[in-house]
């Protein structure tokens, strides 16, 4: 890919939003230095793969599955947190690939997720005004000059807790908790006893019997790489752009530039404007990209930050992530498929149901509720009918653990129950039972899909 005068660091000569303003420039630069010279998380062939696999679901062959924290802390790490995501992941996964009869691609918000856009600068509690949280990897959530302080050692912080958490999630994937024998042990414990536990455990019986009936029939799957691994990418957004550049380097191979931080990252709603620093250096790297498009960007616009982004139109690069809320989807979205369909470009379509349904409670919790996400993700999938093109994916915000963040779903989580276990750093997210439950919802819309030959 030619990139015109494009660096790792040709954004510095950008105008850039949402970043840090970090007291020590010195300090900064002897994180970059240390990052510089650190080890990538991830490899340029295994980036490569995924925007192959991406082609797939560009070419309505396959589904993309993308989810996670919507922010990592250094506090929620911990080893039982990670496998816990993992299994709801997989559990996701497997739900749509059963119904969709088609390969889900697995991507985590995870391992790097850990820097927010924030609609204020400076945050005010009792007349005292501080700079915002903006996530574990620049400030402290504790509302205190010196923890709102940012601090760079916290860029190699989040660095050292990525390597650790990518080390686990290689390990359950290839070593033996991806194997697809292991259905039944994804279920977690709470899941276990609900309703949703029960549909679960019945589709992995179904699973089983498959695979009894192939080995059965003498085909020989067990040690088979695809029955008994699965790839789980990584991905976050890409707002810190010094880190990003730091972990940036050349691959002598494949002639182009890699960001080794994940295998895959988006630009956010906040930072996506035209002749700014984070389409900038976004344009310039070979990793699959990931647009939020909300419901402020206009189809023209559109356009011409894809031909900046994907000039080649190559299948795979681009996947426009869909946030309008349910309230606006039906008029947005539309407008944005014809223009892209008559410009003949190759995207993902994917459905973030949740960053346009964020509400705040009475008494002023931040929520989101079921209802609300479930009418934004079917919409999307009526529209894509209705436009003859693929409803790729779907990105949401969920953990494995038994959280109360979001409203409804089939434990009726109440506005009153929220504070049961609301702790969450950030924005809500969907629990283990309200995933599983969207997945199969999710699955039924898509079985649909494919039937109709939008696939
Ligand atoms: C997010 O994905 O956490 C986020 C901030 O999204 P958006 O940029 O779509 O608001
Ligand atoms: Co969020």
């Amino acid at each position: 890919m030619k990139t015109n005068n494009w660096t790792p660091s040709s954004w510095r000569s950008k105008p850039i939003s949402q970043q840090p303003r970090y007291p020590n420039a010195a300090a900064l630069q002897q994180t970059e230095a240390a990052l510089r010279a650190g080890p990538p998380l991830v490899l340029a062939d295994e980036i490569d793969k995924l925007t192959q696999e991406l082609a797939k679901v560009a070419e309505g062959q396959a589904f993309l599955l993308q989810g996670g924290d919507c922010a990592e802390s250094f506090a929620e790490f911990n080893a039982t947190n990670i496998e816990d995501t993992c299994k709801i992941l997989l559990q996701m996964a497997v739900v749509l690939t059963f119904a969709g009869s088609c390969p889900v691609v697995k991507v985590g918000r995870l391992a790097g997720q850990f820097a927010k856009p924030r609609s204020r600068d400076n945050e005010i509690i009792d007349g005292i005004e501080l700079p915002s949280y903006r996530g574990d990897m620049v400030n402290d959530i504790t509302f205190t000059p010196a923890a709102r302080t940012p601090d760079p050692r916290r860029l190699l912080q989040a660095y050292n807790q990525s390597a650790m958490t990518l080390n686990l999630l290689r390990a359950y994937t290839k070593g033996g908790l991806g194997d697809l024998h292991q259905v039944h042990r994804w279920n977690l414990a709470f899941v276990e006893d609900s309703p949703l536990g029960e549909k679960y455990r019945h589709l992995a019986d179904r699973i089983g019997e498959a695979l009894a009936f192939m080995e059965a029939c003498g085909l020989d799957i067990r040690d088979r790489a695809t029955i008994r691994e699965t790839t789980l990418y990584t991905s976050h957004e890409a707002l810190l752009l010094n880190y990003e550049e730091a972990l940036t380097r050349p691959h002598h191979r494949h002639d182009g530039w890699y960001d080794g931080s994940a295998h895959m990252i988006w630009i956010g709603d906040r930072t996506r404007q035209l002749n700014q620093a984070h389409l900038e250096f976004a344009r310039g790297i070979r990793n699959p990209l990931g647009l939020k498009v909300g419901p402020t960007l206009e189809p023209e616009t559109l356009l011409r930050i894809i031909e900046l982004l994907n000039p080649t139109n190559q299948p795979g690069r681009l996947t426009l992530i869909i946030r309008m809320g349910a309230g606006q989807i039906g008029a947005k979205l539309p407008p944005l498929i014809r223009h892209v369909q008559r410009e003949g470009y190759s995207v993902v379509w994917s459905c973030d149901p949740m960053h346009g349904n964020t509400v705040n409670t009475a008494s002023g919790i931040k929520t989101r509720f079921f209802n609300q996400i479930l009418a934004e993700v079917r919409d999307f999938f009526d529209i894509h009918h209705a436009e003859g093109s693929y409803p790729g994916g779907i990105h949401c915000e969920m953990t494995g653990q038994n959280v109360t963040e979001c409203v409804g779903g089939a434990d009726a989580i109440t506005e009153q129950g929220l504070a049961a276990k609301y702790i969450t750093r950030c924005d809500p997210r969907l629990n283990a039972n309200q995933s599983l439950e969207l997945a199969f919802l999710i699955s039924d819309f898509l079985k649909k899909t494919r039937r109709s030959g939008n696939g």
